[in-house]
């Protein structure tokens, strides 16, 4: 049975053999600045993983201590199952793509492209049509005579992308390569380079800290904050099942309210919430979930988990403030009697009824889709 990339979609055949990294306690001090702080990690063979964090939380100095460019602290490296610790970056094999554009000026696309080739010794023969099979990839087969000053934006990065690619490397690196770029063409060049990931089965390392970008192109996502991971895990989980308050507040938008836990059974643990009790599964706590009555809570809300209804019934009261119109749904912003302001997300199809959308309302968590959190934050 020849062996499948993990990651690889069914019935084609990758052409580039993507390679596992694993990164064990790995930690990068500059003098009293921990950078990274003991990070175990293992990407997976073809796999595509996201780096999701705050300006300052680490990602980049990840990127560079597997790139070669950083030499941890303490802790190892391994691409392939080969401990990297002593190799140089040029026999790594890895490509690298950058936010900034980083094309040589002076040179034209196709020369750009080639330079990784030529670096590693190829003849011109060699070299033209792995550079026209690279530019094709990024579909700008017919750019290779231009400069880069010829190009627009997301054209320059596309050819960063095919000039990173060309050398068939195993693992390619990004770092928030869409960064200055417009919404509208970020947008297009993550599908772009997610469809490019799909098709040749290289790993991809993606350094973002839009957690929209990283939801659309991620199969998995690790959440950085202040050198550590917070918590690693397919967007679907991350979205639905947040294990921090931080990761809650990180990825969608969500809704923070002040609980205390009132009872705690086998199953459910009983919360308070604005005088309401909720049987909240406890399955929906995050982080270990030890808590004991009386403990204060942050209960965590999605926006379209969330109704409002006219009924007072197990209901929390408030007043909706503002409804916004934005076409696929409305947005109800609703002030909460302690102050707390919500965002509720409910229908904006034709015939809502106008006058349920102001005023006193009575907004009903739903309890199977909170999330619990200890502490008060
Ligand atoms: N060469 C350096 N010297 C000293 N401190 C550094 C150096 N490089 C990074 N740091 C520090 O290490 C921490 C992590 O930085 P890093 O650049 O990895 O963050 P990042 O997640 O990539 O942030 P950003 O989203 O802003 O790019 C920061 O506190 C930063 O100030
Ligand atoms: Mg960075």
């Amino acid at each position: 049975m020849p062996e499948k990339h993990a990651f690889s979609p069914p019935g084609r055949e990758p052409s580039i053999k993507g390679e596992a990294i694993t990164f064990t306690g790995i930690t990068k001090r500059f003098g009293s600045v921990i950078g990274v702080d003991h990070i175990d990690l293992q990407v997976e063979a073809g796999e595509f993983l996201s780096l999701l964090g705050p300006s300052g939380s680490g990602k980049t100095t990840l990127l560079m201590m597997l790139a070669g460019f950083e030499t941890p602290s303490s802790g190892s490296i391994t691409l392939g199952g080969r401990d990297l610790t002593h190799v140089p970056p040029n026999k790594r094999g890895i490509g690298m793509v950058f936010q900034r554009y980083a094309l040589f000026p002076h040179m034209s696309v196709a020369q750009n492209v080639a330079f990784p080739l030529k670096m590693r010794g190829l003849g011109k023969d060699e070299m033209a049509p792995l550079v026209e099979q690279a530019l094709a990839r990024v579909r700008l087969q017919d750019y290779g005579a231009r400069m880069p000053a010829q190009l627009s934006g997301g054209q320059q990065q596309r050819v960063a992308v095919a000039r990173a690619l060309v050398f068939q490397p195993p693992v390619l690196l990004m770092d928030e390569p869409l960064g200055a770029l417009d919404k509208k063409l970020r947008e297009e060049l993550q599908i772009e380079i997610k469809k490019l990931h799909e098709s040749l089965g290289v790993t991809i390392i993606y350094v973002t800290h839009d957690q929209e970008e990283a939801l659309t192109m991620s199969d998995r996502i690790a959440v950085m904050d202040r050198g550590r991971i917070q918590q690693l895990g397919s967007p679907v989980s991350l979205y639905h099942e947040p294990e921090t308050g931080f990761v809650a507040d990180f990825i969608g938008k969500m809704n923070f309210l002040k609980g205390v836990v009132t009872g705690i059974g086998d199953r459910e643990a009983i919360i308070e919430v604005s005088g309401q009790s909720i049987a909240v599964p406890r399955s929906q706590f995050g982080g270990r979930g030890d808590l004991t009555t009386g403990s204060p809570v942050r209960v965590a809300a999605r926006p379209e988990t969330l109704s409002t209804s006219q009924s007072p019934d197990g209901a929390i009261p408030g007043e909706i403030e503002t409804s916004i119109f934005l076409g696929s749904h409305r947005t109800l912003i609703v002030r909460m009697q302690d102050g707390t302001q919500l965002q509720i997300q409910s229908s904006s199809a034709r015939g809502t009824d106008e006058a349920g959308l102001r005023g006193r309302t009575f907004v009903r968590l739903s309890p199977s889709s909170v999330r619990v959190f200890a502490g008060e934050g």
